[in-house]
């Protein structure tokens, strides 16, 4: 299998690069006057290929579909898309009449172009079953568990019981005990913890969660838990997004340190999602996803 990367993520791509033992080619970018994108694998391809691809902003979108087509014409003759951050995915239904799904038209039209897909760390994996062909979701828990680690973490928590899968994932890898926290969201950057009886006294406690997008989660949920007596409060999640002034409510809120992965390249982001998408890479090759809904 050869490996063909988006320009400009050298590093996700060489570690992925050696993790799967691929040759690896950094496709060419040119963006014309009028803002059109233009593509061109160099590398001579036979067999299948992995494409390595970014969505966000969305100019990376359309990007991401002439890579695929550019792969194809280099020569190969199965293609898997690896997208570390699948943006669009949430609008996984309409949640009022006349809405767009958005995870269906997205990853219907990646779909049209690539045979199968890896993503890391959806916020809900039943997205995946609007992509036509195989799809698979790996979450970074190990790569997440072993940065919590080396910073030592008494009480790992998922800031909602949605979230609590990946918060005991870290912690069955860290040893520790963990809990959830009781969210409610009161407007898109404005969230609610209820009270909730944990003792936390003089402990690090590593709060874990998929996204930090206005930071309103991870704020709030520090807030309180340093109000009950924590020593320290680490925040750890796979998606950076960091829309707003994330990082200053973070850090008005008194969190330690912000870990999150590369999915989205930031000044954060300290654990690497390698390891998750060659994971993914062998599972979707294996043909061990899950079932598609009918
Ligand atoms: C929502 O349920 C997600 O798991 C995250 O908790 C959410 O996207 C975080 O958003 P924000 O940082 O804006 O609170």
């Amino acid at each position: 299998m050869h490996l063909v990367a988006a320009p400009g993520r050298d590093d996700l791509a060489r570690a992925l690069g050696a993790a799967l033992g691929t040759e690896t080619t950094t496709y060419e970018r040119q963006v014309f006057p009028d803002g059109e994108r233009y593509v061109r694998v160099g590398a001579s391809l036979t067999g299948p290929a992995a494409v390595l691809a970014d969505l966000r902003p969305n100019d990376l979108l359309v990007e991401a579909l002439l890579a695929l087509d550019a792969t194809r014409e280099a020569g190969a003759h199965e293609v898997v898309l690896l997208v570390p951050y699948l943006s669009y995915a949430r609008q996984d239904r309409a949640f009022h009449p006349g809405e767009a799904v958005s995870a269906r038209a997205i990853l219907g039209a990646l779909g049209t172009r690539a045979d199968q897909l890896v993503t890391v760390d959806l916020h809900t994996e039943t997205a995946l079953d609007h992509f036509p062909g195989e799809a698979i979701n790996e979450v970074p828990a190990l790569e997440i568990a072993e940065a919590l680690g080396e910073r030592g973490v008494d009480l790992v928590l998922a800031p909602d019981k949605g979230a609590r899968g990946r918060a005991a994932m870290v912690a069955e890898i860290l040893g520790t005990p963990h809990d959830h926290l009781e969210k409610t969201r009161l407007s898109a950057t404005e969230v609610q913890m209820a009270p909730k009886d944990l003792s936390v006294e003089g402990a690090t406690v590593a709060i874990v969660d998929d996204i930090i997008s206005t930071g309103g989660t991870m704020a709030t949920a520090t807030a309180q838990l340093l109000e009950a007596g924590a020593e320290r409060v680490l925040v750890a999640a796979t998606h950076g997004l960091f829309v707003k002034d994330a990082e200053k409510r973070l850090e008005a809120a008194g969190v330690a340190e912000v870990l999150v992965t590369d999915t989205v390249r930031t000044g954060a982001s300290v654990v690497s999602c390698a390891g998750a998408l060659a994971r993914g890479l062998g599972r979707v090759r294996r043909g061990s996803g899950p079932a598609k809904a009918p």
